[in-house]
């Protein structure tokens, strides 16, 4: 108990990212860039001839004031010509260049942010149903959009920024310190106090942007929250008190922004300086040497061009920095993601169910089976319990007895702590998924529709049948009158205008499409409970049918559904108190005979 206890106060739940194991945002990096390792050389290769292109351009002035207006005085107009020429087709390459690497890279930007939004999605859908109720569908979405959009941005615009600002340090430190010694020296010095910077501000900067990343999360995770919740917002008139918390986490967003663009500015001037006192010190020393003859004017002038060209990319070095900071940071989100274990794997070494054919469902055992949510403590203390084939199966008990964990353990929900779940006498985890859905379906109260036709809705859990089998299937449960009701009877879009339904609607569409299914085990967990009395009627009349052929757990709230069952089943704190045929209950003093007792004096009343 202390165990779990530990477990519940340094929940990683609690923080916006799950910890990713040491390595896994590489790891995921390189997996995501080894598909296009091709296009990435090229585009780096396209790059490097291109900053050639953009840096010739200060030694073209440099040879022209030292050698061609000397040429120009003597009438030789060839050298001026020439380095125009060459000025103007540097220009218009280092343009062309610029759009080949923006096209390419621009795929690569695209191929990757495609995949790694569908990882994001298949891996999010395997995750347990355990994972989803603690990580919620609001960081799902953050991860899923602004995550991936500053990955976007580093890839788009910062990893071309990284390698023109290298790649102008190099070039301009190579041409200077070639030009003349003692003005690289001065130059390659200044880098030194800029490096001390550009660490000052990777630290800061981590630690702002981190802070805003899950600032905007927070935004998201509380907006998703509360619109998913709409109904109790308006029914507890929770509004207010949601508006001010949401405008604490907008708050909290809009500082870590501001805080973010102030460490920027601080860098930039921080590197303005560095690079203006350098610039001014290489004018006085320069001109002092242009004077005394041991340095070309030309040079100087060059030397002055490239250090003043050196602002742009030291700024650009900041923004760089900008994106890799948040990019860093949501791929370590993203990559701790990635990295849960399903909580319900795959089988590695399927095991094979036996033909069905004519069989009338299958057996159920639960086999000394304990459960205990992550959260919480023991629901199933060692819970044994045979169902053979084709029995029907009502489960009561009170409010908390641990009915709906058992069926969503029998629905492989989530596995049991200890013991097995087994379906014909094969383990549920050796199933493969596809046997699993075929083999097992649940409808819950809570039935869900989702977006496109009625007929679609109800053909999920047999994409492949024909309109025939699904206008039966709707027949069968009592759906058929209202569906051609719909504005486009079956074709109605569940989410369009005129094909909003109604709870007891989506109940029974959801049982259609479980007797569309035919599992061989169904799972009725109160099921009926948004109906009205002549719609449960209706679906009790359909009961014979739906439940016909298959083994059936009809978890019940009302005695009607309890007296289709060949087996009733009591439940109290996660164990079976009561167990026998309805008529052998009733007559008995315990549980169920009180429980019958009550709903019978609910009727008459
Ligand atoms: N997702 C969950 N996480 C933690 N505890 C849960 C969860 N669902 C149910 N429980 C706990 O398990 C117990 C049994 O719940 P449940 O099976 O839903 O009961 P019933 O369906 O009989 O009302 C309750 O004590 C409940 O608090
Ligand atoms: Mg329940």
């Amino acid at each position: 108990m202390t165990a779990q206890t530990d477990q519940r106060t340094s929940d990683p739940f609690d923080r916006d990212d799950l910890p990713a194991p040491p390595g896994a945002t590489g790891a995921l990096l390189r997996s995501l860039l080894s598909a296009h390792r091709v296009r990435v050389t090229v585009a780096a290769l396209v790059l490097l001839v291109k900053e050639a292109a953009v840096q010739a351009g200060p030694l073209l002035v440099a040879y022209a004031i030292d050698e061609g207006v000397p040429a120009f005085r003597a009438g030789d107009h060839g050298p001026v010509l020439a380095v125009a020429l060459g000025y103007l087709l540097c220009a218009a390459l280092s343009g062309v260049l610029q759009y080949v690497f923006v096209r390419g890279a621009a795929r690569v930007n695209q191929d990757v942010l495609l995949d790694l939004r569908g990882r994001i999605f298949r891996h999010s859908q395997i995750l347990s149903v355990d994972f989803h109720e603690r990580y919620t569908s609001g960081r799902l979405i953050s991860r899923s959009t602004t995550d991936v959009e500053s990955l976007r941005e580093l890839l788009s615009e910062g990893l071309q920024e990284l390698i023109g600002v290298v790649l102008s340090f190099v070039s301009i430190s190579a041409i200077l310190l070639y030009l003349d010694l003692g003005i690289g020296a001065v130059a390659v010095a200044s880098f030194l106090p800029l490096s001390f910077l550009v660490r000052v501000y990777r630290r800061r900067a981590g630690a702002v942007y981190a802070e805003r990343s899950t600032a905007i999360a927070g935004v998201i995770v509380k907006f998703a929250e509360t619109m998913n919740g709409i109904r109790p917002v308006r029914a507890f008139r929770r509004e207010r008190v949601n508006e001010t918390e949401f405008a604490a986490l907008n708050h909290r967003h809009e500082r870590s922004n501001g805080d973010a663009l102030l460490e920027m500015a601080r860098y930039v001037v921080g590197s303005r300086l560095v690079a203006n006192t350098a610039v001014a010190g290489m004018c006085l020393w320069g001109a002092y040497r242009v004077a005394s003859g041991s340095l070309e004017l030309g040079v100087l002038a060059a030397a002055v061009l490239y250090m003043r060209r050196l602002y742009d990319p030291i700024d650009r070095l900041g923004m760089f920095l900008n994106s890799y900071e948040s990019a860093a940071a949501s791929l370590t989100k993203i990559a701790g993601l990635l990295a849960q274990e399903p909580g319900v794997p795959e089988a590695t070494a399927p095991a094979t169910l036996p033909a069905r054919t004519g069989s009338p469902g299958r057996e159920v055992t639960f086999d000394k089976v304990r459960f205990a949510y992550r959260t919480g403590g023991e629901v199933l203390p060692a819970f044994d319990l045979t169902i053979p084939a084709g029995q029907t199966v009502a489960v009561v008990g009170a409010t908390g007895a641990g009915k709906s964990t058992l069926a969503k353990l029998l629905a492989r929900f989530y596995d049991p702590t200890d013991g097995a779940v087994r379906l014909d006498g094969v383990d549920l985890r050796d199933l493969t998924t596809p046997d699993l859905r075929r083999g097992i379906v649940m409808v819950t109260q809570e039935a869900f529709l989702f977006s496109g036709t009625v007929a679609e809705n109800i053909a999920i859990g047999r994409p492949d049948a024909t309109r025939e089998q699904i206008e039966d299937a709707a027949r069968a449960i009592g759906a058929h009158d209202f569906i051609k009701g719909l504005p486009d009877g079956y074709d109605t879009d569940v989410r369009k205008r005129g094909g909003r339904i109604s709870a007891g609607q989506r109940q029974l569409v959801a049982f259609a499409r479980a007797l569309l299914a035919d599992p061989a085990v169904l799972i009725l967990d109160e099921a009926t409970s948004s109906l009205d009395v002549p719609g449960e009627r209706a679906v009790q009349r359909a009961m014979d049918t739906v439940l016909a052929g298959r083994t059936a757990v009809v978890i019940a709230h009302r005695l009607s559904t309890v007296e289709v069952a060949d087996r009733v089943l009591v439940m109290e704190s996660g164990r079976i108190v009561e167990d026998g045929a309805p008529s052998d209950l009733v007559t008995d003093e315990g549980h169920y005979a009180g429980l019958h007792q009550a709903w019978r004096e609910s009727l008459v009343g």
